[in-house]
């Protein structure tokens, strides 16, 4: 049942006022960078850095958000922090993972060797092996642990994956990573070692209940998505599911209908549960996890509230499993172990997967009603044209401020000024080979921080984005 607003108490006092914050400014796309412009391609021979360091030294929209998100969490705790992809703080589950680690501590044999000695660069065996066990024994999945691989985080997990696939191949022809519909993870957006990696689609557009309703939907327009997989150098094609930043939820009917193309085409289809199914299921509808031969899926526990531990699992053909354990091996030697320790008996007696429904659902879908009761008041109120796409997952709502008078990178300015951090839409629509008014105009509120912080949080957007100067 949706609570009435008179049921929640948010407390506006406890709101600190708008002292005056350090500006930061927004990201610098690569080619505005002053550092990078000083260098390169002018300066090319005296740069210490090779192509692809210059590529990653240089300011990326991740990196800032990142930033913002750290200082935000860390030396500005007066910020109004709707900005960042952190998990929220429940109390039940906080607990559960501190119950989880006293147990740990006293099996001192098991503690120690989690902190003494690297585990194999594929991942610890008993997690894994425990993984697969649990996918083949809920879903059916025919999975073994020669699928499975540990990174990093799904972050390190997607940019392994975008550069064995991508790039220039053996034989010289350049194949790209497919994203079938823009806007798509920031994250994903710096990865390719290579210029010009990611092609993507725009969307279709619709008004599920009307435009009146101020509720609309994106979806993949199919016909675009095979136009793009006719030119032949397509790697892969990738999702997020829920879509970070819109909140989208592909239905299974589409990622069956991408699923085929992907095997009609000889590709990978990759898909980022960050979010999604089986955990931490932060997701309003109803999805399932979807398997393949020839689909790989991310797994994360980041976003059932343990990002500090930076734990991804990748399910996938061998051969992609093989390939992480290696680039692991070499870039980092292993993983780490921690969050394979803590979680493995949630992993064995299958209760990992009752966190979702039980606890993280409810609670962000609770927050992300009131995040958009407080859109539909202080917006409207303002008489500034918006509208939502439809609340279907994770942290986020995801805003159209219909008819900007400047782009959202200029509203982030405004905003942050006024101690508020959103993410500008621009950022999530890579990768487009036209330019869309329609980037300039959203931008993406996470819901995860208390309820009066959103919603002090979107009173004062409300203000700014109505502000004739
Ligand atoms: C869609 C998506 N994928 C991957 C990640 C990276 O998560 P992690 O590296 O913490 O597993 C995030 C983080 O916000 C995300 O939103």
């Amino acid at each position: 049942m949706k609570p009435s607003a008179s049921e929640r108490s948010f407390a506006h006092s406890r709101i600190v006022p708008e002292p005056n914050v350090q500006p930061l400014d927004p990201p610098i796309p690569p080619e505005d960078c002053p550092e990078c412009r000083a260098r390169s391609p002018l300066d090319s021979e005296h740069d210490p850095f090779s192509k692809v360091g210059r590529k990653l030294a240089c300011q990326s929209a991740i990196g800032e958000l990142m930033d913002d998100l750290g200082s935000a969490m860390t030396t500005q705790p007066d910020v109004l922090m709707l900005g960042g992809g952190n998990p929220a703080a429940i109390p039940e589950i906080r607990q559960t993972w501190r119950g989880l680690m006293r147990g740990l501590m006293a099996r001192e044999d098991q503690f120690d060797r989690m902190l003494a000695n690297y585990e194999p660069p594929r991942g610890n065996p008993q997690f894994i092996q425990a993984f697969s066990n649990l996918l083949l024994k809920r879903y059916s999945w025919p999975v073994t642990p020669d699928n499975i691989a540990v990174t990093n985080g799904t972050q390190v997990a997607a940019f392994v994956l975008f550069n064995l696939l991508a790039g220039r191949g053996q034989g010289g022809a350049k194949r790209k990573i497919l994203m079938p519909m823009a806007p798509e993870y920031i994250g994903y957006a710096d990865q390719g070692l290579e210029a010009d990696l990611f092609v993507v689609c725009r969307p279709a557009i619709s008004w599920p209940d009307g435009e009146s309703k101020r509720r609309f939907k994106y979806h993949i327009d199919f016909a675009a998505v095979e136009q793009c997989l006719e030119s032949g150098d397509i790697a892969a094609i990738t999702v997020s599911r829920p879509t970070n930043p819109t909140g989208n939820v592909l239905t299974e009917e589409e990622l069956i209908r991408l699923s085929d193309l992907a095997a009609r085409y000889a590709i990978f289809l990759v898909v980022d549960n960050a979010y999604g199914v089986p955990f931490p299921k932060v997701v309003f509808t109803e999805a399932k996890p979807y398997w393949a031969p020839h689909v790989i899926n991310l797994f994360s526990l980041s976003k059932l509230g343990l990002p500090g531990v930076r734990t991804g699992i990748v399910v996938g053909p061998s051969e992609i499993a093989a390939a992480i354990q290696s680039w692991t091996a070499i870039v980092g030697l292993a993983n780490n172990n921690v969050g394979q320790q803590l979680v493995l008996p949630l992993i064995e007696n299958g209760e990992l997967l009752e966190l979702g429904p039980r606890i993280l659902q409810p609670f962000y879908r609770e927050r992300s009603w009131a995040a958009q009761e407080s859109i539909e008041e202080y917006l409207g109120a303002a008489k500034v044209d918006w509208a939502l796409h439809v609340s279907e997952g994770a942290f986020f709502l995801w805003l159209w401020l219909r008819g900007l008078r400047y782009t959202s990178r200029e509203l982030y300015r405004r905003l942050k000024s006024r101690n508020v951090l959103i993410v500008p839409g621009e950022y999530f629509f890579y990768g487009l080979s036209d330019p869309w008014p329609h980037q300039h105009e959203c931008v993406r509120i996470s819901f995860s921080q208390s309820p009066e912080i959103v919603r002090e949080g979107i009173r004062r957007l409300a203000e700014v984005a109505a502000s004739r100067g």
